[in-house]
């Protein structure tokens, strides 16, 4: 009876707090990005949904990381000392290796550093194990939490990480072991992942990323052949129209680089049925933006922020939770 009550009270919050306010790996622009610190904070703050970040260990542990290499703008070794350089990838790494590095605070004078002025460090945080941050939410009873999970692999990472196969084979098997399959799902650039998982674990819902951008561009339309990120999709079999490549791939959501989401585009997309959640917005006249165009979500560094917009639109906020 009680387990009834508590269903439908979480049924009932689920429908209210419709707007997906993400932290963005964590809250990265208040605490270490991916660690259980950032996780407790956006717990706290009050989130829909969690962001993270996946790579694997040697030892096949699922862990906390949007780095296939520790990465030297906030690692620091058994020494004390920040990495000089980009440092082993983390599929070469047992976890208790993995383990020894402290992810805690961000390297004082890169321009990473400077990025984040309000990030708190946390000395001596480590990089978490998947497993440890569904514990982290289980603890903290926030059952009405949900998690973004970003399988990091490209088409060109070779053997620094699994085959998308057996990826999205262990990101499978963890989720069905935590009791997780309705509150997860699995996002990624590289869609090799999510039609894997659309085979092993088609309950498990899929999230399309996406990116037109100089530094990275996913979808290369008007370039011959197919993208080698949408396995082997072509954006030019759909008149150019990513969000129809999106449903096409069997994604529920689609996620685009912020500034690639536009007015047209999301309605496309929503008239598709497909949610639209756009990545990673900070600044509040972008969040106003792209609220006022009708996403479902939006997924930020400062959720802070993102729930206090909605707060003075008088939008329903997800629940506080804290972390024990
Ligand atoms: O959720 C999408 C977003 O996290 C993708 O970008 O590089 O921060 O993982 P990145
Ligand atoms: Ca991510």
């Amino acid at each position: 009876m009680r387990t009834l009550a508590a269903a439908l009270v979480i049924a009932l919050a689920t429908q209210a707090h419709a707007f997906d306010l993400q932290g963005h790996r964590g809250a990265r622009g208040l605490a270490p990005e991916n660690t259980l610190e950032a996780f407790a904070l956006a717990l706290s703050i009050g989130v829909t949904t969690l962001e993270l970040d996946l790579a694997v260990t040697k030892d096949d542990v699922l862990v906390v990381s949007h780095d296939r290499r520790l990465n030297p703008d906030h690692t620091r070794g058994p020494d004390g000392k920040f990495l000089d350089r980009e440092g082993p990838p983390i599929r070469s790494l047992t976890l208790a290796q993995v383990k020894q590095y402290d992810v805690g605070r961000l390297k004082p004078g890169t321009a990473y550093a400077v990025s984040f002025p309000e990030q708190r460090p946390v000395d001596g945080a480590r990089i978490p194990a998947l497993t440890e941050v569904f514990d982290l939410v289980k603890r903290a009873g926030a059952d009405h939490v949900r998690f973004n999970i970003e399988t990091k692999i490209t088409p060109t990472s070779g053997d620094e990480t699994p085959d998308p196969e057996t990826f999205a084979a262990a990101f499978a098997k963890a989720v069905r072991d935590a009791g997780l399959v309705s509150r997860v799902s699995i996002q990624s650039f590289d869609w090799r992942t999510l039609l894997a998982m659309k085979r092993i674990a088609p309950e498990i819902e899929r999230v399309c990323l996406t990116a037109e951008a100089l530094t990275l561009d996913t979808i290369k339309r008007g370039e011959p052949g197919p993208s080698p990120w949408l396995a082997g999709l072509d954006v030019d079999d759909f008149a150019g129209s990513v969000p129809r490549l999106a449903q096409s791939a069997g994604c529920a959501v689609w996620s685009p680089l912020y500034r690639n989401a536009k007015a047209d585009d999301i309605a496309a997309a929503k008239a598709l049925g497909l949610k639209v959640i756009p990545w990673t917005v900070n600044a509040p006249v972008d969040l106003e933006r792209l609220i006022a165009l009708g996403v479902d979500g939006l997924i930020t560094d400062y959720p802070d922020r993102l729930r206090a917009l909605l707060a003075a639109k008088n939008m329903p906020l997800p629940p506080q939770a804290a972390a024990r």
